[in-house]
């Protein structure tokens, strides 16, 4: 009875999510980022003296990662915790999420920004339909050769298509690591830098469990793909989802790079000004 339930639950484990100590590595911050419950959970806590980070063991080059986070809670004014894809170099290639505390009460800010060769600037910014701090949620990244699908809990709130048609770089050319951190941004983070981190709270902490990686894995030059793998090659997001992301940008946008003319004198970014 106890083999078939161990069996069970590691065919469970195996289907839902891959094994932290395998697949992630506690890369800085000590003690304060911790594997736990035999690689079913990891923590990442920030103090007044350090804050601390993971990174993936693996490379990816296209696929859908997801992970399940449960984000600081309580005051988490100053804190942010930085989850993202990116490549190595001057001419980098990244897909962030950041997710800036605030006070008791008041709405985190999940920033993200795409990087193609070196360059960003293309903020856009939210407030979520949920309190990301009471239970799990999942934030996924697509990545393929067409495009870019920032999601969370499977709806859409940010797409970045491939325009390289129109001479817009797009993340392509190099394999990306995954990696989270947690760390003190009180200068600039929660409304502006006007709220300090409280450090009678800490230590600050944010949990994740249920990685899947649905990726191409890199490894020594060379790209392998699982069958499951490729038939994310060619997703884009079909009438529902068009019209959750349509939603998501209505109701919880807060900040569009493609909207800010004061930051763009000389015109807007090429691709802010494509037409469907
Ligand atoms: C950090 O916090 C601890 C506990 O509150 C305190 O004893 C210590 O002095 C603080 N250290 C710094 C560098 O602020
Ligand atoms: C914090 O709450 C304030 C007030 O609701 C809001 O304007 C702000 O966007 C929130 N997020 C951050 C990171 O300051």
């Amino acid at each position: 009875m106890m083999i078939i339930l161990m069996l069970l639950l590691q065919f469970l484990m195996g289907v839902y999510g891959e094994n932290f100590i395998q697949d992630l590595k506690i890369t800085w911050g000590n003690d304060r980022g911790k594997i736990l419950n035999d690689g079913q959970l990891l923590t990442l806590t920030l103090d007044n003296y350090s804050g601390s980070g993971f990174e993936s063991s693996k490379e990816y080059h296209f696929g859908k990662i997801d992970m399940q986070i449960k984000l600081v809670p309580g005051n988490s004014a100053g804190t942010v915790t930085a989850y993202y894809l990116s490549s190595k170099g001057d001419t980098h290639d990244e897909i962030d999420y950041e997710f800036l505390g605030n006070l008791t009460g008041q709405p985190y800010t999940v920033h993200t920004n795409v990087y193609a060769e070196g360059k960003g600037e293309r903020e856009q910014q939210f407030h979520l339909w949920f309190d990301p701090t009471v239970e799990f949620h999942t934030y996924s990244i697509l990545w393929n050769p067409q495009t870019i699908i920032f999601s969370i809990d499977e709806i859409p709130i940010r797409e970045f298509k491939n325009r390289e048609s129109i001479g817009i770089p797009f993340p392509k050319t190099h394999a990306m690591r995954l990696y989270s951190s947690i760390w003190n941004a009180d200068q600039w983070a929660t409304q502006g830098g006007r709220i300090k981190t409280d450090w009678s709270q800490a230590p600050f902490r944010a949990s994740y469990r249920n990685f899947k990686a649905d990726a191409c894995v890199r490894d020594a030059g060379r790209t392998s793909c699982s069958p499951r793998t490729l038939t994310w090659m060619t997703k884009k997001l079909d009438d529902l989802n068009v019209n959750r992301l349509k939603w998501v940008r209505e109701n919880f946008m807060i900040y569009n790079y493609c909207t800010d003319t004061k930051r763009f004198p000389q015109g807007l970014p090429k691709e802010c000004r494509v037409r469907e």
